[in-house]
Order: structure tokens, then C-alpha cells, then sequence
């Protein structure tokens, strides 16, 4: 009886909270701040918000992203960025610099800033954190919980990575996350480690897991039209930013332009402590409404640096998409891009009718991959003006390409017959509506017309444009 009355007085308070919570407030603090099934969940109001800085989340879905009812999964594959890291070393000559700046000038400290008199810039750099080995961790085992039904007997996953040191050990904690789950769960054994491809990103080198290739983008003027965007967006939001800041530190005058550097110590310090569990004093420095700015900001930088918004950001992604269409359709691959035609060629390195396949890069890339795949068509990100990811068509650098972020792409056959089979594309768990290959209601598009849909890709994207 006495349960019975504690579960209704836990169901009472438990509405009455929910009513009372805003939209936008944290939810309480879990126990673990990252699953492998939620990904990242403490300090939600600011932590969702801090563009391909924040931990990978499972973005908000209007399309349920459970595999449809009468539908059986065929094959999968994901496309994951490496796990949080250490900043890389240029910033982290920047972040120092900006420290020594506010030690060197600042007479007096109001009493939130007050840490920052102690604080000593001393983060490693491009290296992943421990809680960026852990994200790749759960992510494997995500990977295997989702897909466990593709898997074949004595076959893991094909894997691939590209060459950087970060990447390929993203990859192996992943393989780790899959690996023990698989154990940990069935009889079935694999032999451990298993064998990822990785493909260097040097110059040269054919690899369509780096976007380093378009000679254009990389030496011309396209790789300046995403800081051009972030600074018009930059020179409104952080201007009154650095006015309070500079208030609150006597003596400082930090620059509009080392607002975001100063924020960027918040994601970062944060990721660098122990299961991402400790919110860094840096966060509390700004508020939701900043942190949704932040987002935007660097949203601006992806998109149109790396993305859609880019006359040369698609191109960069056609290589991978059109290895894609070869996995899903089993036919030999068709590209003028950025492929290495040796590696593809052959049976070894590009193995085709497998049904698991996992390869790994970075968020450039990404953003790239994403726009030939055309899952924001339609999205305008305007200059001057903060728009939620809600109002992006789910586009933010935070719902689409945090630390470990990952595509999915899902072939299924759903109660027709053999050639009955049906693609999803879920983003970070987000299914996206493809309107280039006439998705259903649950996100679904034919096979044939997902490939067809790829025109973009078939043809090669603005190659061409690449080296003139
Ligand atoms: C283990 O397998 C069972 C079915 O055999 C499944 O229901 C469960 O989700 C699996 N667990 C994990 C961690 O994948
Ligand atoms: C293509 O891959 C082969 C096999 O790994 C390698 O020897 C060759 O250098 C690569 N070529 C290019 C252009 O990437
Ligand atoms: C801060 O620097 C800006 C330009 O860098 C300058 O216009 C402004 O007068 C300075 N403010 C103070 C209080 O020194
Ligand atoms: C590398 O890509 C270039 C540009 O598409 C192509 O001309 C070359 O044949 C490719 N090399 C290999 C080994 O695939
Ligand atoms: C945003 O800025 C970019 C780069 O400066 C420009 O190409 C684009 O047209 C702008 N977009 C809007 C919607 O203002």
C-alpha cells in the first residue's frame, strides 16, 4: 500500500516538473553524463549548443528513428567523425596567447572571473581526450546494439579510417565498444583486433575520407567564404560579449574576435575531463542565449566553409557517396573524384555485399558528404540572424558534426519482395527527409531512386571547378 502511494506521489511530482520546466532548461543531471544510446546529456541548455564542439547527442527526430515495423534492416553503414579531442595546435597557440593577454593586463578580477587569475592554459593538442576514447566506445557499441542482426558469421565490420593519428584511434575504440558488446552478448566470436584500411592524408594522396583535395578550395578564395559568413554574424553577437567581459576584468580590452576563442575554453576543458563529467568555470561565463549564438556562429563556419553553403563544399563529398552507391547497389564504383581507383578496384580494400561498414574521418569531410548527399536541400542559413537547428532543417554544427558524430545510412526490405529495399539516412539519430529521392513519411526512399536522386554525385559535383 505504502508503494503504491509512493509511486503516485512520484508520478504527482513528476508532472507537475514537467510542467514547470521550460523548453530550453537542463534536465537533471544524470548519473553518467554520456550512454552510448543518448550520447551526451549533462548541462543540455549549453552542452547541445556548442557547435562541432559539443559531445555527440542524439539529435531531436520528428521521423522516429526506430527501424520501421515491417521493415528488416539489409546493410548499414556509418560515417563517424573521430571522438572529442584536444584543441589542434594552432588554437592552442591562440587560447595561450589569450590567456597571457588577460594575466598581463588585467588588474582586477569581479568575483565569477575570479578563476581565471589561477587558471594555466594547459590542454595537449589533436590528440583524443579519454572521454573521446569513451565516446567511441559507446558508439561501437551502439553500432553493434542497432545492427547486431547484419552481422555475418566471423566478419566484422569493413572499416576504414583516415590517416590521422586521432582517426585511426577512434576507429579502434570503436571496434573496442563493438567488440565487447558482442561478447558481452552472444556466443559468437571474432578474432580482436580487427583489421581497420587506413589510408594516409598526405598530398597526393586519393582519400575520401579528407576533404584536403579540391586544389581550388584548399589555395583559392572558396576556403574564406566560411570565416567571411562567421565574421558579418560575429562583429552582432560578441561585440556586447567582450563589452561585459572586459567589465568584468579591469584593465583587459579582449577584442570581439576572441569572444569565441575565450568560449571555445568551455567545450574544451570540459571534454578534457574525466567522462566529460566536469562543466568547466568557462560555461557559467555566458549565458543560454550566448551559448545558442556560439552555435550559430560556428554553424555559419561549417556551413558555408565546408557545406552547402560553399560553391565547392559538395564537390568534396562525391567521392565518398559515390563508394557509397557501390556498397548499396553492389556494382563496381563510378568516380572521376577524389577515389584511388586502385583501392576501389580491388576486392581486399573495397570489398563489395558486405552488410556492415564503418569508416571514419572528420567534420569537414562530413559537412561535405552531407551536402552531396543533399539531406539540407532547401536550407538557407542566413547571415545576420541566430536560427535554432530546429528552424534548419536540423542544420546546426552541434546537430550535425560534433565529436563523434555519425551518419548512418540503412538499407532495408520492407514486406515486398527481393527488390523491395528502401534507404534511411539518420544523422546523429536524426532521420532525414531526402526530397532528392522522394522519402515517404518515415524517411524512406526506393533504392533506385536514392541512386538516381545522387545525379549530383554520378556526375562528379563541380570537379572541375577544383582545379581551375
Ligand atoms: C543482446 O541480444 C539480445 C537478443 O539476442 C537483444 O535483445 C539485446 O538488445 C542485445 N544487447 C545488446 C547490448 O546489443
Ligand atoms: C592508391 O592506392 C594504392 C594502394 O594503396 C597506393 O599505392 C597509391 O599510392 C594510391 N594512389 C593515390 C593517388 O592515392
Ligand atoms: C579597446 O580596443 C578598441 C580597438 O581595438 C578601441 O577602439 C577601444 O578604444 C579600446 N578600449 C579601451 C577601453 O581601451
Ligand atoms: C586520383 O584522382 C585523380 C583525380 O580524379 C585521378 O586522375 C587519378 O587517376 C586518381 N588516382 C588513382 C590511383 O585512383
Ligand atoms: C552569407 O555569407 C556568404 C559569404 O559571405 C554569402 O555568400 C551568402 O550569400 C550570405 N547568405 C545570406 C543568406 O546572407
Amino acid at each position: 500500500m505504502a508503494s503504491v502511494l509512493l509511486v503516485l506521489l512520484f508520478i504527482v511530482i513528476r508532472s507537475a516538473l514537467a510542467k514547470t520546466q521550460p523548453a530550453d532548461q537542463d534536465r537533471p543531471t544524470p548519473a553518467v553524463c554520456d550512454t552510448p544510446e543518448e550520447g551526451y546529456q549533462c548541462s543540455t541548455s549549453l552542452s547541445h549548443h556548442w557547435g562541432q564542439y559539443s559531445p555527440f547527442f542524439a539529435a531531436p527526430s520528428e521521423i522516429p528513428p526506430d527501424v520501421p515495423e515491417q521493415c528488416t534492416l539489409t546493410f548499414a553503414q556509418v560515417l563517424s567523425r573521430h571522438g572529442a579531442r584536444d584543441p589542434t595546435f594552432g588554437k592552442s597557440v591562440l587560447y595561450a596567447a589569450l590567456i597571457a593577454k588577460i594575466h598581463l593586463h588585467t588588474k582586477s578580477y569581479s568575483p565569477n572571473y575570479a578563476f581565471l587569475k589561477s587558471y594555466r592554459y594547459s590542454l595537449g593538442s589533436d590528440q583524443l581526450t579519454s572521454f573521446g576514447e569513451q565516446q567511441m566506445s559507446h558508439s561501437g557499441t551502439k553500432f553493434y546494439t542497432r545492427y547486431r542482426t547484419l552481422l555475418e558469421p566471423k566478419t566484422p565490420p569493413f572499416i576504414r579510417a583516415s590517416g590521422q593519428a586521432r582517426v585511426i584511434h577512434s576507429a579502434e575504440q570503436f571496434t573496442q565498444g563493438f567488440h565487447n558488446a558482442l561478447i558481452a552478448n552472444s556466443s559468437a566470436s571474432l578474432p580482436f583486433p580487427y583489421h581497420i584500411l587506413t589510408i594516409p592524408e598526405l598530398p597526393g594522396v586519393n582519400n575520401t575520407l579528407n576533404n584536403k583535395l579540391c586544389t581550388s578550395w584548399t589555395t583559392g578564395r572558396y576556403s574564406k567564404i566560411g570565416t567571411e559568413a562567421a565574421s558579418v554574424f560575429l562583429n552582432k553577437f560578441a561585440p556586447p560579449i567582450a563589452a561585459r567581459v572586459n567589465a568584468n576584468l579591469a584593465g583587459v580590452n579582449l577584442t570581439a574576435a576572441e569572444i569565441p576563442l575565450l568560449m571555445d575554453l568551455c567545450p574544451y576543458e570540459t571534454v578534457a575531463s574525466a567522462g566529460g563529467a566536469k562543466l568547466s568555470a568557462f560555461c557559467n561565463l555566458f549565458s543560454a542565449e550566448e551559448w545558442a549564438s556560439y552555435d550559430y556562429f560556428q554553424s555559419l563556419g561549417k556551413w558555408y566553409g565546408y557545406g552547402p553553403g560553399n560553391p565547392l563544399g559538395p564537390t568534396q563529398g562525391v567521392g565518398w557517396v559515390n563508394e557509397l552507391l557501390a556498397r548499396l547497389t553492389g556494382k563496381a564504383v563510378e568516380d572521376g573524384t577524389s577515389t584511388n581507383r586502385t583501392l576501389d578496384g580491388n576486392e581486399k580494400s573495397f570489398p563489395l555485399g558486405r552488410r556492415l561498414y564503418a569508416d571514419f574521418s572528420h567534420d569537414n569531410d562530413m559537412m561535405g558528404i552531407l551536402g552531396a548527399l543533399g539531406v539540407y536541400d532547401g536550407v538557407a542559413m542566413p547571415n545576420g540572424t541566430v536560427t535554432g537547428p530546429g528552424e534548419n532543417g536540423g542544420f546546426a554544427a552541434s546537430w550535425a558534426v560534433p565529436f563523434a558524430a555519425r551518419i548512418y545510412v540503412e538499407k532495408m526490405r520492407c514486406s515486398g519482395g527481393e527488390d523491395d529495399e528502401w534507404v534511411r539516412v539518420l544523422v546523429n539519430d536524426r532521420v532525414m527527409p531526402m526530397g532528392r529521392c522522394e522519402s515517404d513519411g518515415l524517411g524512406r526512399c526506393r533504392l533506385d531512386k536514392f541512386v538516381e536522386g545522387m545525379d549530383f554525385a554520378r556526375t562528379g559535383g563541380r570537379w572541375d571547378l577544383c582545379f581551375k
